[in-house]
């Protein structure tokens, strides 16, 4: 008789996210264990507790979720849980530190069902966050001469998501070569007028920062831009104007999105990637692999 399938939801915050046991519960994981807190010295003791149960034709129905608001904690616990795995002494595993990567895969796919973005501008209004440095590095990825300009009010901050996301992909991506680098280019803006200045002849406005921020205000039908993305659902609204649930809508001859618009393929992305921890023992979903989940789901769709 087939095992029942249990996730293991590691969590560096010391409340672990209730919002990801739902998702795991509604996807129909049989049993859910949560370990709230966790420290990068505790992970071998809960990954050889995964790995060291079942027999090896049983371990696809064990995997691993990490999630947690501390995403630098959050990625040193996934990076530490994927060393404990060796040969087929293995479970799936899944990180998500609050909601970055399916958020941001979610984002960038809503975009690319309007625009190609071959060679575009892309800017990311309040780039430096989670959602904002996914973003990026999910375009970077794709290899696509795309220029993408990440906005903060500091450009240390910038500069230092640039190093980030260039050793990120240098470390993780075999196919990226530094020739292959589109541009990345840091923008310090601080009030709306900057953010305008910066952002007039982008193809793309993705608005990703704090919740309750107005980052681009109602001037920016000024902007070339042929596609908006504001992530904020707290009102002000990021972008003044796109309502959290426009999705896909045409406002000012631009197509917008806001944060439930785009939540609804980021659910579904999140879903799926629960499903796919399950189908066999090697499964290892980081930004990349999440986006190319929600890339095969809108594919199908599209179909
Ligand atoms: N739709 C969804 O499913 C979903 C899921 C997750 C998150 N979200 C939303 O996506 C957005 C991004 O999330 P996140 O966690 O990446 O955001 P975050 O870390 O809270 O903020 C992103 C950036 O905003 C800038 N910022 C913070 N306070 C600011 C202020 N008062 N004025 C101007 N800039 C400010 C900061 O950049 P600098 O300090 O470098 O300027 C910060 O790095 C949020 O609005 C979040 O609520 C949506």
């Amino acid at each position: 008789m087939a095992k029942p399938t249990i996730l293991l939801h590691i969590d560096c915050d010391a409340q672990a996210s209730s919002f990801d046991a739902i998702v795991a519960l509604d996807v129909g994981v049989q049993q859910l264990i949560t370990r709230s807190n966790v420290q990068p010295s505790q992970i071998q003791s809960l990954i050889h507790g995964t790995i060291f149960t079942r027999g090896p034709a049983d371990l696809k129905n064990t995997a691993v979720f990490i999630g947690g608001s501390e995403v630098a904690e959050s990625d040193t616990l996934f990076a530490a849980a994927q060393k404990c795995f060796f040969g087929p002494m293995r479970v799936s595993i899944m990180s998500d530190p609050n909601g970055c990567n399916t958020t941001a895969a979610a984002a960038v796919l809503a975009c690319q069902r309007h625009i190609n973005l071959d060679n575009r501008r892309v800017v990311i209004l309040g780039g430096t966050g989670p959602v904002g440095q996914r973003i990026a590095q999910i375009i970077t990825a794709l290899n696509l001469n795309t220029e993408v300009v990440i906005g903060s009010r500091r450009i240390e901050r910038a500069q230092a998501v640039i190093k980030r996301v260039v050793n990120h992909l240098g470390k993780s991506d075999s196919n990226f070569t530094s020739d292959l680098q589109p541009q990345l280019t840091p923008a310090a803006l601080i009030s709306p007028s900057e953010a305008l200045a910066v952002a007039s002849n982008a193809d793309v406005i993705f608005s990703a920062g704090a919740a309750g921020v107005e980052f681009l205000d109602e001037r920016w039908p000024e902007t070339q831009a042929s596609v908006l993305i504001d992530l904020n659902a707290v009102p002000p609204a990021g972008i003044a104007g796109i309502d959290a649930t426009t999705a896909g809508t045409e406002i000012n001859g631009k197509i917008c999105y806001g944060a439930i618009g785009v939540g609804e393929l980021k659910m579904r992305i999140h879903k799926q990637a629960i499903r796919r921890l399950f189908e066999s023992n090697d499964q290892v979903l980081d930004t990349q692999a999440i986006y190319q989940i929600g890339a095969s789901l809108q594919a199908d769709k599209q179909c």
